[in-house]
């Protein structure tokens, strides 16, 4: 079975599905969990902030959520995210194949670890290579613009950066910028569920300092513009479940 968690703006992927509510011994997952086929293959969605949107970045039950899908069986997650971009050529409506983080989060619970359950995952390579070549593949064909690789610095959030932050994230080299991407990839990497993301860009973070016209980010311009290319994203996705 594989996995698909919707982002901001994605709530429903699947159609014909059947709905099941999951209890986990982190809690319930964001929200019911769709079943149903793609391409003739098992897929499970869940909107990781709930249909509603009511879990921000920090309260989303990440935990039950991977836990829930590993209970189904899924073995892969495409994972999807809006992201900031940090970088002049990584344009709003952008897609960015994401191959590494960096946590920038705090007080998530972000291991199954516990007393008695000792275990140290390696996190070198969180994001599965070979669905990272799927989707690269598969966006080379479609022809939409895209970056075949991007350091993705996961914020607290639900506040968006500063300035100063920003201007430092992309001084260190880093690509976009998140909020949910971890604990999620890590607690999937500890449960041996490969984990694929793609992340649409929708801004350019707190602006761009040598265009004025670029303003700093707002939660109405992300959702526009996640939703201009929702479509797009939904095409790639179906695309790579048929190739998995
Ligand atoms: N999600 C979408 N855009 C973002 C940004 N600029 N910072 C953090 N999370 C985001």
């Amino acid at each position: 079975m594989i996995g698909i968690i919707g982002g901001s703006g994605f709530y429903s992927f699947l159609e014909n599905f059947e709905e099941i509510e999951i209890e986990t011994p982190y809690g319930k997952p964001s929200d019911k969990i769709a079943i149903s086929k793609v391409g003739g293959k098992e897929v499970a969605f869940i909107p990781r902030h709930g249909k509603k949107h009511i879990y921000p970045p920090h309260k989303v039950p990440y935990k039950a959520n991977i836990y829930a899908l590993k209970e189904l069986g899924v073995e892969k997650i495409i994972s999807t995210t809006a992201c900031g971009s940090l970088k002049k050529e990584i344009m709003p409506g952008d897609f960015v194949i994401v191959d590494q983080f960096i946590d920038r989060t705090w007080g998530r619970e972000d291991t199954f670890s516990d007393i008695g359950n000792v275990k140290h995952t390696s996190m070198a390579q969180p994001y599965d290579e070979q669905m990272r070549e799927i989707a690269i593949n598969v966006l080379e064909e479609l022809g939409y613009r895209f970056h075949k690789k991007g350091t993705c610095v996961v914020i607290q959030g639900p506040r968006f950066s500063t300035l100063a932050e920003s201007r430092w994230y992309s001084k260190m080299g880093f690509d976009v910028i998140g909020m949910t991407q971890y604990p999620e990839v890590a607690l999937a990497n500890e449960l041996g569920i490969k984990y694929l993301n793609i992340t649409l860009v929708t801004d350019y973070d707190a602006g761009l300092e040598d265009d004025p016209d670029i303003k700093p980010v707002s939660h109405e311009e992300v959702l526009r513009v996640f939703s201009e290319n929702v479509e797009k994203l939904k095409k790639v996705i179906i695309e790579i479940i048929k190739r998995i």
